[in-house]
């Protein structure tokens, strides 16, 4: 026994089993509060699940340097030597907060770092690439992949009838039809910035970076019967997987990459250096390390630590700044304001969110705030002794040139700007005959899966404009040929 019960104020109670009534079969008493106070606490027990990535695990660990990188950035967690404590979450996108972990679809791969000068979040997937390039598509493409509002089914067609429409998707749909759409566990995939991100060295020089977290478990999948059996025996299985492990005591780690591009080899680049929908080649663009992520303490809850972590793009720290990528500049506004809808303005101080730097902001009040500001008078400028940016150590921002007519319209397009070129390489150069038979029949079992004509014959086309010989095999499967 850990001692008496009481209610949330500290009152100890009178019983955890039986409410106030009059005699034995009596009615019960409003001056119950005890009854009172559990009923209202267990009817706000939720806070809505996440609109996307619902269903996810995670856990503490650290980050620690091992290459010297400084002469492309100054961000403090980047510096030789340096060891900053960090969160991760895992996910994946469209299923609900029970749905099973094995199904098809990219996995969330967020990082959480509480640097020397605040939060720096990078929140990414295991996948370097995305469906769509412009942030005003992102609604759309997520209604697509869950659920269809007359039946409350997800829906095969809906999903090709987007894709196919879009086909600048198709680089991440080859890639989530492959193998790595289904992790054997989150142990073992990587995780990519996805995005194009700038950093900026100690001089004040540019560069345009790629992450890339490749895991140290080694690459493995679960192939789709494999999936589909666990997704009926165990939906948890990769919760349980990251959990047991490091109960365990054997620590996942992955080792961090930078691709780098200096700042002015972007507007000459063959194709846009900040299209979500392309990777940059390792031939042109070579891994260099940074680090090691060693995953290694649960949580010792799960609602406080992994349910109320806020991941937020927007937490970029002195040495790192955003790119022109449209989906990242929407993605700045998008995951702070979806925070104070889920979980209340004041989530920043939470454990999962609270930095472990100093905070001097001028925010103040709102509900569940509990760390009264530590300013005298609440506005800037003041006379008593409230904090002062200091602009000229960080006030250089982390920006580039820009100027033009304002206009709706796609990135414009550069010699090798097109959707099909780097799926068709990917299907024809990295994958292996084994890889890429599976490939044509988790592609073959999905279209037989509820898709309609004339959606169905655009989906042959997609898949034989990505690369002929693997359309022609699909449409033949498909067809029953
Ligand atoms: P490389 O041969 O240097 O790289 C190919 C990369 O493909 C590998 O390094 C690996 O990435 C990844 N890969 C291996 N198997 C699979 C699979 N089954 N599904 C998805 N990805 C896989 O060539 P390039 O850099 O020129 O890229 C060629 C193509 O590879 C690209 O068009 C793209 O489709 C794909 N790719 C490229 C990546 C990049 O950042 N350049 C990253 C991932 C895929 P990793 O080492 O990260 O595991
Ligand atoms: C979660 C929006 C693109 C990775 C979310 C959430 C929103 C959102 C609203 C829920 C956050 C929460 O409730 O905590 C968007 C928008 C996008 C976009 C508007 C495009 C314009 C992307 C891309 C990636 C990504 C390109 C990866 C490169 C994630 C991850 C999570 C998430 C990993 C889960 C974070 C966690 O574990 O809590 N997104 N997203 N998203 N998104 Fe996106």
């Amino acid at each position: 026994m850990t001692g008496y019960t009481t209610n949330n104020a500290g009152i100890p109670v009178e019983s955890d089993e039986h409410s106030l009534t009059v005699g034995p079969d009596g009615p019960i008493l409003l001056q119950d509060h005890y009854l009172i106070e559990k009923m209202a606490q267990f009817n706000r027990e939720r806070v809505p699940e996440r609109v996307v990535h619902a269903k996810g695990g995670g856990a503490y660990g650290v980050f620690e340097v091992t290459n010297d990188v400084s002469q492309y950035t100054k961000a403090d967690l980047f510096q030789p030597g340096r060891r900053t404590g960090m969160l991760a979450r895992f996910s994946t996108v469209a299923g609900e907060q029970g749905s099973p972990d094995t199904w098809r679809d990219p996995r969330g791969f967020a990082l959480k770092f509480y640097t020397e000068h605040g939060n720096y979040d990078m929140v990414g997937n295991n996948t370097p690439v995305f469906f769509v390039r412009d942030p005003s598509k992102f609604q759309d493409f997520i209604r697509s992949q869950k659920r269809r509002p007359d039946n409350g089914l997800r829906d095969h067609d809906m999903q090709w009838d987007f894709w196919t429409l879009s086909p600048e998707s198709a680089h991440q749909v080859t890639w989530l039809m492959g193998d790595r759409g289904i992790p054997r566990s989150w142990r073992h995939m990587n995780g990519y910035s996805s995005h194009t991100y700038m950093w900026v060295n100690g001089g004040g020089e540019r560069f345009w970076v790629k992450y890339h977290f490749k895991t140290d478990q080694g690459i493995d999948f679960l192939p789709q019967e494999e999936a589909d059996r666990l997704a009926g025996e165990d939906g948890d299985f990769h919760r349980r997987d990251l959990f047991d492990a490091i109960e365990r005591g054997e620590a996942p780690t992955w080792t961090m990459y930078v691709q780098v591009m200096p700042f002015d080899d972007a507007p000459d680049y063959r194709f846009n250096p900040f299209d979500l929908t392309k990777v940059w080649p390792h031939g042109d663009y070579p891994l260099i390390e940074v680090g090691r992520m060693t995953l290694n303490r649960n949580p010792e809850d799960f609602f406080v630590h992994i349910e109320q972590a806020a991941f937020e793009p927007s937490n970029l720290v002195p040495g790192i700044g955003p790119s022109p990528d449209k989906m990242l500049l929407g993605r700045l506004f998008s995951y702070p304001d979806t925070h104070r809808y889920r979980i209340g303005p004041n989530y920043v101080q939470l454990p999962p969110n609270r930095p472990q730097a100093p905070v001097r902001s001028y925010a103040k009040d709102g509900p569940m705030r509990y760390e009264p500001p530590n300013t005298a008078r609440p506005y800037a400028p003041n006379s008593y002794g409230g904090p002062e940016a200091d602009t000229a150590r960080f006030g250089e921002p982390d920006g580039w040139a820009t100027a033009g007519e304002m206009v709706r319209e796609a990135y414009a397009l550069r010699s090798e700007d097109d959707d099909w070129g780097q799926p068709g390489t990917m299907v024809r150069q990295v994958l292996d005959d084994a890889a890429r038979d599976r490939l044509v029949g988790n592609v073959t079992g999905h279209l037989l899966d509820g898709v309609s004509r004339p959606v169905l014959d655009r989906a042959l086309q997609y898949w034989r404009n990505i690369d002929k010989n693997v359309g022609d095999r699909i449409a033949t499967a498909v067809n029953g040929g």
